[in-house]
């Protein structure tokens, strides 16, 4: 197409459109400077409301101390959240766009890069150990060994694991917070790259599609045995127009221990 044509067509596409398509959050790449800019934007949305209303039950049910490690701390959101439930915690991501949009942004909380798949920790040093958003960024069996094994071995013996990710419902039903209409999410098998739109945010993402049953099977190979598995719903006086959330959760969370 002619620079001009191109250039007019660009010009009556909507505001929501451009950025959609040109901050797209792929999972299964490095992020670029532009796109960990667009998640740091991602802060306090209605997925974030329901994805971590039900953290501080399950953290004052089971952890023991305070020290806490954010695992995939991105663009340090997650260790915010911590840190204002009291927790000591600090950050650890594969990507330095994002831990530089982390340091920038929370100068107080400590927030470390971590290098062919080793959190730079000793052993044995958390007592919490949180996953936010991150295992869906994970597209084969072999890398969620890998990261829950690394989360394993810095965990104190009677450490606990809380992970949030996507439920087996996420790319497939008519949610207030996402739209999930997209062709590739269309009879999705565990391990396929799936499609999402945070309207809130205005953010697209890819993300990994896993099954209850394969992740209910990753953590027993990984040596965790499951406290919780949790589907947070949406309710009727929290103040969002919730769609399909009141009777399933785009959300599993996930609360472990050492075996
Ligand atoms: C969707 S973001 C979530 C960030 C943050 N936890 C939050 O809730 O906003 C996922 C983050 O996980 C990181 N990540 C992906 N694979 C990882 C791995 N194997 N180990 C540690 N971090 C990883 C990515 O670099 C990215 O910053």
């Amino acid at each position: 197409m002619r620079t001009w044509i191109r250039l007019m067509v660009l010009a009556l596409l909507p505001l929501n459109y451009l950025s959609a398509n040109d901050t797209i959050y792929k999972s299964n790449e490095e992020k670029s400077k532009e796109q960990a800019i667009a998640y740091a934007k991602h802060g306090q949305t209605s997925s974030r409301y329901l994805a971590y209303r039900d953290i501080p039950f399950f953290i004052t049910k089971y952890v023991k101390g305070n020290k806490t490690l954010d695992y995939g701390s991105g663009a340090g959101f997650s260790t915010r959240f911590l840190c204002d439930l009291n927790m000591e915690a600090e950050g650890v991501d594969i990507s330095e766009e994002m831990l530089a949009q982390a340091s920038m942004i929370y100068p107080e909380i400590p927030f470390y890069f971590m290098q062919n798949g080793n959190i730079p920790v000793l052993d044995q040093n958390y007592d919490l150990v949180f996953s936010s958003y991150v295992l869906f960024e994970l597209g084969s069996e072999q890398e969620v060994l890998n990261y829950l094994g690394e989360a394993k071995r810095v965990m104190k013996e009677d450490g606990v694991l809380i992970a949030v990710t996507g439920s087996q419902d996420m790319y497939s039903r008519d949610w207030y917070i996402f739209n999930t209409d997209y062709p590739e999410n269309k009879n999705l098998e565990s391990g396929d790259l799936a499609r999402i739109y945070l309207r809130e945010a205005e953010i697209e993402f890819t993300d990994f599609y896993w099954t209850e049953a394969d992740y209910r099977l990753f953590f027993k190979k990984a040596g965790f045995d499951l406290l919780e598995v949790h589907y947070p719903l949406g309710k009727e006086d929290e103040g969002y127009a919730w769609k399909d959330e009141v009777a399933c959760s785009p959300f599993v969370v996930f609360v472990a221990k050492k075996q």
